[in-house]
């Protein structure tokens, strides 16, 4: 469906749980607490807000987390998602600790594609973010990935004074392997307020000296904001994702589903719709289907990450409650 800036949305990320086996300095540094069970959204709950969704034209869906292979049967889950009538496209974001023992269940099911998460290639640096000492499972992980045929995307959140120096070491896996590599600029959600991130020039200024003959990339390569270039002689492409310093509101496709149910229409605002109440109300269809019609109507406009915290309505959630 169309919003009122005139955008067609048909792509929800869903975040089917809060919590992670990993504690990345800049999204869940400490035991935390999680949303209770009994709020979070049953698997049937999802797929029937996911089923109303795509009769308003949503067709593609990202899983999220936290950490998404964390939820038991989330498998059973992402199969019954893909066999929806109006599903287009599914595919899942994860930190990869699990994914290696899911994989050929993954591609049996026909997965349309995995993002993994990995913002170093050295195994002190990767226990120092990530607070465990999981490097080669990660790594083994996007290999057999890349291996089985399933679209495999490499996702990089830079920090200055942390893993800045290794952004030409994690490009080259775009090279060694059939991936492509995103760097993900980091955004002042959460804990991510801490920290300084890298933008998309400053690494392209990088990469130039290394790679004169870099080319723009034109054809899409998937649903999201990221610009692509390629690089000559590698599998894989490099993309950036800069949400702050290249603002892509725009071209905005997207709502999000929390995994306490609520809709929320951009990542900076903190309001939704909570859906959870209607479906645990009785509420029919038709009245759950026309909240959701009007709320994604109304989508903003762009985000206001620029502004302090203290100027808008911001989003005082954690990454880890929202789903990136
Ligand atoms: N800004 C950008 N990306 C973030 N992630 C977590 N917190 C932030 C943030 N504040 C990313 C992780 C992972 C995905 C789940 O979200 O690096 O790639
Ligand atoms: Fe877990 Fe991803 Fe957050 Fe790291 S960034 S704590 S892997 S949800």
């Amino acid at each position: 469906m169309k919003d009122s800036h005139g955008r067609t949305i048909d792509y929800m990320r869903i975040s089917i749980t809060d919590r992670c086996n990993l504690r990345c300095k800049y999204c869940m540094p400490e035991e935390l607490p999680s949303i209770p069970h009994e709020k979070i959204l049953r698997f049937e709950e999802i797929l029937h807000l996911c089923r109303l969704a795509g009769e308003l034209g949503i067709h593609k869906f990202k899983v999220t987390g936290g950490e998404p292979l964390v939820r038991k049967n989330c498998l059973k889950f992402l199969k019954d998602l893909k066999e929806l009538p109006a599903t287009e496209q599914v595919t899942l974001t994860t930190n990869g600790t699990l994914l290696s023992e899911y994989l050929p269940e993954l591609k049996r099911i026909g997965l349309d594609g995995i993002n993994i998460s990995l913002d170093t290639l050295n195994e002190q640096t990767f226990e120092q973010i990530t607070g465990r000492p999981e490097f080669s499972k990660v790594m083994d992980a996007i290999i057999a990935c890349q291996a089985s045929g399933i679209r495999t995307k490499v996702n990089s959140v830079l920090l200055q004074d942390v893993n800045k120096d290794e952004f030409l070491q994690l490009v080259c896996l775009a090279r060694t392997y059939q991936v492509d590599v995103r760097f993900i600029e980091i955004m002042p959600i959460g804990f991510g307020q801490q920290f300084k991130g890298c933008s998309r020039q400053e690494l392209l200024n990088i990469l130039s000296e290394t790679y004169p003959d870099h080319v723009q990339v034109h054809e899409h390569r998937g649903n999201g904001p990221a610009t692509y270039i390629h690089l000559p002689g590698f599998k894989g492409c490099i993309g950036f994702i800069d949400a702050i310093h290249g603002k892509f509101c725009d071209s905005c496709n997207r709502v999000r589903l929390t995994s306490d149910g609520i809709l929320k229409l951009c990542l900076y605002y903190q309001n939704g719709i909570d859906l959870r109440s209607m479906l645990r109300a009785g509420d029919p269809d038709s009245s759950i289907r026309a909240a959701m019609e009007q709320a994604i109507f109304r989508k903003p406009s762009e985000h206001q990450f620029h502004l302090s915290a203290l100027e808008g309505p911001a989003e005082e959630r954690r990454m880890s409650q929202i789903g990136g």
